[in-house]
């Protein structure tokens, strides 16, 4: 990696930037956009931290654990820095946004502090560390996010991208810190979406996941004349994408008309992400979800109507405050009823400013951990279940890289977003392969080609 040039050096060496990413693909995709603004100041992405003169932290707040694990690595690079004085650390994404200018106040070593709306600043932020040693935070919330437009490509040689398409959120979950965090629900121009896919497509990807809080209110709070499913059908119409997906869905927008894009849009995956959080209408009711379960159930029924085979997830907390016995064990009872292919589950967590946070009845931790390892170990059951149903199955899986799991193996995805690994070394990253699902493990499938279809 090129050395450190004095700062009136007329050339611009190569400085070596090094992010860490917290959190959900939002926070990928920002980290993306930094990278790719920084590139243009002459920095290059380097993967061993201690290579590296500028640090990005980037950081989630969802749960206390999230920020937990930031602070815990802050105090290691703050370390770092204490060796190599000359490294320049910034704390970027949801917790610098909730700490704004106190985390200069609290960390010392820390020379920059940006919100989720500042990330076009992070260049001027960096210089003016590096020039005049000021210590900047920037985490005001502007009405368009700026580097929301930065169309950085994913990794090189990578099939998959994640493409943003709103920011923030208007929904005020009861538990929920992202409103505050990541300011009001703002949809993307569309024809600025479809241009970046159209680069990312001319440049190898064949996968889209759409990015948003909430995308299936894409495009309404402006009126504007393309919703989320124009917008999928537009998407498909761009040539060399063969697949579509979208994180994440609010069951209560989930309108008939995305159900119908499952009918007619071929490109999109077979897979939804559907967080229900709870199996009570009590609880969900405390939560401000604004559905109750049977809305839940029906709309799966029709997806799976829809699209059979469709593979629904979904996320759950346990031990929101006032969560009683029988409330839990409707959430079981929703999981027996729905089988989810798989599912991410939490114990609440309560967070600073939240409308639960000062709810009564807490959920002692005890209970929350008795009922978080209850939903793992059934969905456990479901995912396995569900996996095995693959055995002796033809799929189509769009091979992403070499795998994990050694190196005569690829990975790659099915639609219905299970992994799985081929012993095809000879198969290139994003070509589409028709394998049969030979065995079936907790979180994989091992795959055995069949024939070679496109690539
Ligand atoms: N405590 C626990 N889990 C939470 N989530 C969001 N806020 C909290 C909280 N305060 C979970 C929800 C959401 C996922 C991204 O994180 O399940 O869908
Ligand atoms: Fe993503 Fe929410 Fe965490 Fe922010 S707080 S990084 S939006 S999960």
């Amino acid at each position: 990696m090129a050395r450190i040039m004095p700062e009136d050096t007329a050339t611009i060496e190569a400085r070596a930037l090094f992010i860490q990413t917290f959190g959900c693909q939002m926070n990928v995709r920002d980290s993306e956009q930094m990278a790719e603004l920084l590139r243009t100041q002459g920095y290059e992405l380097v993967d061993d931290e201690r290579e590296a003169d500028l640090i990005i932290l980037n950081t989630c707040s969802i749960r206390a654990k999230a920020e937990q694990k930031a602070a815990s690595y802050l105090g290691r690079i703050g370390e770092m820095k204490r060796r190599k004085r000359s490294i320049v650390i910034g704390m970027a994404g949801c917790l610098a946004q909730q700490w704004g200018r106190r985390a200069l106040d609290r960390l010392p070593y820390l020379d920059f502090v940006c919100g989720t709306h500042n990330i076009d600043m992070i260049p001027e932020m960096v210089q003016d560390a590096r020039r005049h040693k000021t210590r900047r935070a920037e985490t005001a919330f502007r009405e368009t996010v700026a580097s929301i437009g930065v169309a950085a490509l994913p990794a090189k040689g990578s099939v998959t991208a994640f493409v943003t398409i709103m920011q923030g959120c208007d929904n005020y979950c009861t538990y929920c810190i992202v409103p505050y965090v990541r300011g009001r629900e703002e949809s993307r121009e569309s024809g600025e979406i479809l241009q970046e896919i159209r680069i990312m497509a001319d440049k190898g990807v064949r996968e889209v996941t759409l990015l948003g809080q909430n995308v299936n209110s894409y495009g309404m709070k402006l009126n504007r004349r393309l919703d989320f499913p124009g917008l999928l059908d537009r998407v498909s119409e761009i040539e060399g994408i063969e697949r579509i997906r979208f994180i994440s869905s609010h069951p209560k927008d989930l309108s008939d008309r995305l159900i119908d894009a499952f009918r007619v849009l071929p490109k999109l995956c077979d897979h939804i992400h559907l967080p229900v959080q709870a199996g009570s209408d009590r609880i969900l009711k405390l939560m401000g979800r604004g559905y109750g379960t049977s809305e839940y159930i029906e709309k799966v029924a029709k997806l799976r109507e829809a699209r059979p085979g469709i593979a629904i997830t979904t996320d759950f907390i346990v031990g929101f405050p006032g969560e009683a016995d029988e409330d839990f064990q409707k959430t079981i009872d929703l999981m027996e009823k729905i089988r989810f292919d798989n599912s991410f589950s939490f114990k609440y967590s309560p967070r600073p400013g939240i409308a639960a946070e000062f709810m009564e009845q807490g959920v002692p931790e005890e209970v929350k951990r008795e009922r978080l390892t209850a939903v793992q170990a059934l969905q456990r059951l479901h995912s396995c279940h569900s996996n095995r149903l693959m055995v002796g199955r033809q799929v189509e899986v769009l091979v992403e890289g070499p795998s994990k799991r050694g190196e005569e193996d690829v990975m790659g995805r099915t639609g219905t977003n299970k992994i799985v690994n081929i012993a095809a070394p000879s198969i290139d990253a994003g070509s589409t392969v028709e394998v049969t699902i030979a065995r079936a493990y907790l979180h994989s499938l091992r795959g055995e080609v069949r024939k070679k279809e496109k690539s």
